[in-house]
């Protein structure tokens, strides 16, 4: 971890806060997903969110509100995705984790876009995979749009193999960018990031460690944080997966990791690093 570089790269993401600051200073995260059985992915990426400053996170599930709390984050609030998305308290919508792929989920994504399209949105995992199958365009063009991909929902959204993908990572980031009008972040071993305007660069942090479930989840949660915070686009989305490798970083310079490194460990070590820099 170069602090150098992030003070560098994203000084937006350095910035002390104001003395006068409030919780509405940094922003309203709406996370929509956590589907029967995969309430954890919701629950990370909220989890995120907080550690790096929003303001509020709350937690729109698909199904049901499986508890009434989130025991280790009492902070999370907690309600059904439909009700969150009328509620228009979002700064900043996190979706697709852990949503599932069913026709509801489906249904519950056209509700995404529709009640998002004035506010920041990352999209990752089974949002993505949705997405993927052409059924709900991805809505307004005027808006910060952040898809997360791994190498096989990449391949989903161009519809090749994961292969073309892996061969051409820079290639396949610009080629989503255009066809989603959208920042696109192929993660993976030198994560790319490409503007919608198909600029690219690789991010230089992270490690092996970060090969286990979840961290992905992680991910999405940072970057929402970092977009709620009034943080101009590229620095926010760059600075956020900077912040989650040098998490990663920090974790096996201690010891902790590669082997056996959680992405419960990296949201937490999100939070050292960010403040930090
Ligand atoms: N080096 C650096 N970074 C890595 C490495 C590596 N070798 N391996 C993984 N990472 C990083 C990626 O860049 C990414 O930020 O870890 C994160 C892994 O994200 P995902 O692949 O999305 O994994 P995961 O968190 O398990 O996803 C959970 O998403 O794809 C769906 O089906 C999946 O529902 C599951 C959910
Ligand atoms: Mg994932």
């Amino acid at each position: 971890m170069s602090i150098e570089h992030a003070r560098q790269h994203f000084p937006a993401l350095c910035r002390p806060r104001l003395p006068d600051s409030h919780k509405g200073s940094f922003g309203t995260v709406g996370v929509i997903g956590g589907a029967p059985g995969m309430t954890g992915a919701a629950l990370l990426a909220g989890r995120a969110a907080l550690m790096q400053g929003a303001g509020k996170v709350k937690i729109g599930f698909v199904d049901d509100v499986p508890f009434a709390v989130d025991l280790a984050h009492p902070e999370l609030m907690l309600e059904r995705a439909e009700q969150l998305l009328r509620s228009g308290q979002m700064t900043v919508c996190v979706a697709g984790v852990g949503m599932g792929l069913d026709e509801k989920s489906l249904g519950l994504l056209y509700q995404v876009f529709r009640a998002t399209f004035d506010m920041p949105l990352v999209l990752d995992a089974d949002g993505l995979t949705l997405l993927a199958q052409g059924k709900i365009g991805a809505g307004a063009r005027n808006r910060v749009l952040v898809l997360t991909p791994h190498p096989l929902e990449a391949a989903r959204l161009l519809d090749c193999d994961v292969a073309e993908v892996q061969q051409g990572r820079a290639r396949a980031a610009v080629a989503i960018s255009r066809k989603y009008d959208a920042w696109t972040v192929l993660k993976g071993h030198k994560t790319v990031i490409c503007s919608p305007q198909g600029d690219t660069h690789v991010n230089n942090t992270g490690n092996p460690g970060l090969a286990s479930g979840g961290t992905g989840d992680v991910l999405a949660g940072m970057l929402g944080a970092c977009l709620a915070q009034g943080i101009e686009a590229a620095q926010a989305i760059s600075g956020a997966v900077w912040l989650h490798g040098a998490a990663a970083d920090l974790l096996v310079k201690e010891g902790t990791g590669p082997i056996g490194l959680t992405a419960s460990d990296v949201l937490l070590a999100g939070r050292r690093v960010r403040n930090a820099i």
